[in-house]
């Protein structure tokens, strides 16, 4: 069988199958079937299939005819102009999320200017808005946190790949709640020592509270930082994992928190598409029943870790508007600003954490 006849046949079962973009999709499995390219598709259409090519392509025809998307047969997915692997570990990046990273770099430059910033990403995924952060703000460490620890493993790769993972801290938490590493995660090492309660990377909330500030972060000791780069992904080998007793470990006051939540409620589960039902990870995708969970706990959490005058930027899901506009009134949040998609969804909000000391920062 020839590229040609492989595209015109693998176009037709899909479309017959009604996937959308059939043709497109026929073109992107072939290419990673034959482990080529657009320009070898269609300088040498005529080129004979090798056998293993058409057992490959067939296989990645099948799986996409049985829902799975695209992403996770081929494994990649483009952001923010980066390519990123992706697995059924972290949800496949979306284009509107391009916007929480488009509003996040308006404010970090906008309000911060060269200021080297503390960001974290919460709820990283791939680490597809960690990446792209890091990436653009050169001066910026940013604390890529995720409740599974296999999100982690692929974000740190994905961080790798984009030469910024000397920048970004890979942290299992539970939202901004610093978490031990799980039993089986990959974090875990045989090799546990002392617990690091008494460290002074354990902030009491009080203390922050009352207003911490850049000398706060720089009184972090290096053995401080040292224990949370043992807890980072990817760093179990070199530097041993502690067991922490106590599960609130905290970040440095940061001036930034940016988050893509998970914000699908389950009574909207049954009209999801098929493809993110049953294939992306149900802990990227639905918050509880109302959908609103994840925020109503992650923006008391962010009042709580931003130093004031620090921003929030958050991703909205379709009809997520009102409930997070309540969740923002009251005096921690100002200078509120909703943001719609291309679609006209708002898409984005961003809230500046206020407070007694307002223009603290840089
Ligand atoms: C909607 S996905 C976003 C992934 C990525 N940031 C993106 O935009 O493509 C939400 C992510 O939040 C993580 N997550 C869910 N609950 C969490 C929690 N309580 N604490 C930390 N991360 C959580 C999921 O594992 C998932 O990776």
């Amino acid at each position: 069988m020839q590229l040609k006849e492989a595209l015109a046949q693998g176009t037709q079962i899909l479309e017959q199958a009604l996937i959308p973009s059939p043709r497109l999709t026929a073109e992107v499995l072939l290419l990673h079937a034959t482990h080529s390219d657009r320009a070898h598709l269609f300088g040498h259409p005529e080129r004979e299939l090798t056998d293993c090519e058409r057992v490959h392509f067939g296989r990645y025809l099948n799986e996409r005819l049985q829902g799975k998307p695209t992403q996770y047969i081929t494994g990649h997915q483009e952001f923010w102009g980066m390519d990123f692997l992706v697995n059924p570990d972290v949800l496949i990046p979306r284009p509107e999320t391009e916007f929480v990273v488009e509003t996040a770099l308006e404010i970090a430059r906008h309000s911060f200017g060269e200021a080297p910033l503390n960001i974290a990403d919460v709820g990283t995924g791939s680490g597809c808005i960690a990446v792209a952060i890091a990436r653009e703000l050169p001066a910026c460490t940013v604390y890529a946190l995720d409740i599974s620890s296999k999100a982690l493993e692929t974000a740190r790769l994905n961080a790798s790949r984009s030469g910024v993972e000397n920048r970004i801290r890979f942290l299992r938490s539970d939202l901004l709640h610093l978490s031990a590493p799980d039993e089986n995660s990959a974090l875990h090492s045989n090799n546990s020592r002392a617990p690091c309660k008494g460290t002074t990377l354990v902030v009491p909330n009080q203390k922050r509270q009352a207003g911490a500030s850049a000398p706060e972060v720089s009184a972090w000791s290096s053995a401080a930082k040292a224990d949370l780069n043992a807890a980072s992904v990817g760093m179990a080998e070199a530097m041993p994992l502690q067991q922490f007793t106590d599960s609130s470990l905290l970040l440095p006051p940061l001036h930034m928190v940016v988050s893509n939540p998970p914000y699908v409620s389950e009574r909207d589960r049954a009209g999801l598409q098929r493809e993110v039902r049953e294939f992306e990870p149900a802990t990227a995708v639905f918050a509880g029943e109302s959908g609103e969970e994840v925020y109503s706990k992650l923006i008391p959490q962010a009042a709580q870790s931003l130093r004031r005058g620090g921003y929030l930027v958050l991703e909205l899901g379709y009809d997520s508007q009102g409930s997070v506009r309540q969740l923002l009134a009251g005096q921690e949040w100002s200078e509120i600003r909703w943001r719609p998609d291309l679609a006209g969804i708002t898409r984005v909000v961003s809230a500046r954490r206020t407070g007694e000391q307002l223009h603290e920062l840089p």
